[in-house]
């Protein structure tokens, strides 16, 4: 029990050294499942890094891990240095990934594990990582408020904050307020909302098309008073690209593109 004590002791100083390092830490949360979190978290990840900024993505979803595959790093293992340290896959733009996908032997391995070991293993994978100095860490969650959103919230307290991705249907409002409300309760800041397949792109004639409850972001965003930090089309482009392996955003010209650099700009001007 001492043993165990010191361990994590320890592993809390090397946190606080690590991410001493790490100028800016977010995490994408979301109340529902499928609403583009992680596809929010691969290509605002990849539009910070065209910008110049040094970017690493902790992808904390243990059960679904979605970033290596998004990323075109799907099979690659995290390797480790003389000092017994962790390094991390090197992705697009020479961002530093994270996940438990490098770890898993198959895609069909469940991980089965309770809350306290998840928690351990997000402690470990911050405490162990080689991150280095970076810009910016994105850490993609799971939907809901369960054990990975808790875990970092506990082990990241100085995190800058949270954005919230959501999608404009009629339910997205109760599932926003659970989110701003898991971000009050654990004292986290609301950097801003991301109302992603906002609306539809025509692929023949890039003709902007409302598909769904027009300005449902903005309402809400009001509502909560949080910033919308941005809408972002839904394209079936960044599906297509995702299974590919390469984010969206390297498609400069497109709408698309050019929403994720707005949401990168505001959250520039929010930070500094
Ligand atoms: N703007 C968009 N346009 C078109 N397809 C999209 C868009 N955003 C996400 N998708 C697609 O929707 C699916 C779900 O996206 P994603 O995996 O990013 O969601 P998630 O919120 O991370 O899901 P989970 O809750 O399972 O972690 C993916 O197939 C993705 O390619
Ligand atoms: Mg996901």
């Amino acid at each position: 029990m001492e043993d165990r004590k010191k361990i994590i002791e320890e592993q809390d100083r090397k946190i606080r050294e690590k991410m001493a390092k790490v100028r800016h830490k977010i995490a994408v949360i979301s109340g529902k499942g499928g609403v583009g979190k992680s596809t929010v978290t691969a290509n605002l990840a990849m539009a910070f890094a065209l910008k110049g900024y040094a970017v690493g993505i902790l992808d904390a979803d243990m059960h679904g891990p979605s970033i290596p595959k998004m990323l075109g790093l799907k099979g690659r293992r995290l390797g480790v240095s003389k000092d017994g340290e962790i390094i991390p896959v090197l992705g697009p733009m020479n961002m530093k990934v994270v996940s438990m996908d490098f770890l898993l032997q198959s895609d069909e391995d469940p991980v089965v594990w309770r809350g306290p070991l998840k928690m351990s293993a997000l402690r470990q994978l911050l405490a162990e990582v080689e991150w280095g100095e970076l810009d910016y860490l994105l850490i993609d969650l799971p939907p809901g408020t369960g054990d990975e959103p808790l875990s970092i919230a506990q082990l990241l307290p100085e995190m800058d904050g949270v954005l919230i991705v959501t999608i404009p249907s009629e339910v997205s409002e109760n599932v926003v307020k659970k989110s701003v409300k898991f971000a009050e309760l654990l004292k986290l800041r609301v950097l801003g909302i991301v109302e992603n397949m906002s609306y539809l792109v025509c692929p023949k004639c890039g003709e902007r098309i409302e598909v769904f409850n027009t300005g449902a972001g903005k309402k809400i965003a009001e509502a909560f008073g949080v910033p919308l930090l941005g809408e972002i089309p839904l394209d079936p482009k960044i599906s297509k690209e995702a299974d590919s392996g390469m984010p969206f955003v390297v498609d400069f010209e497109s709408q698309t593109s050019k929403a994720f650099e707005r949401i990168v700009k505001r959250i520039e001007e929010a930070l500094n």
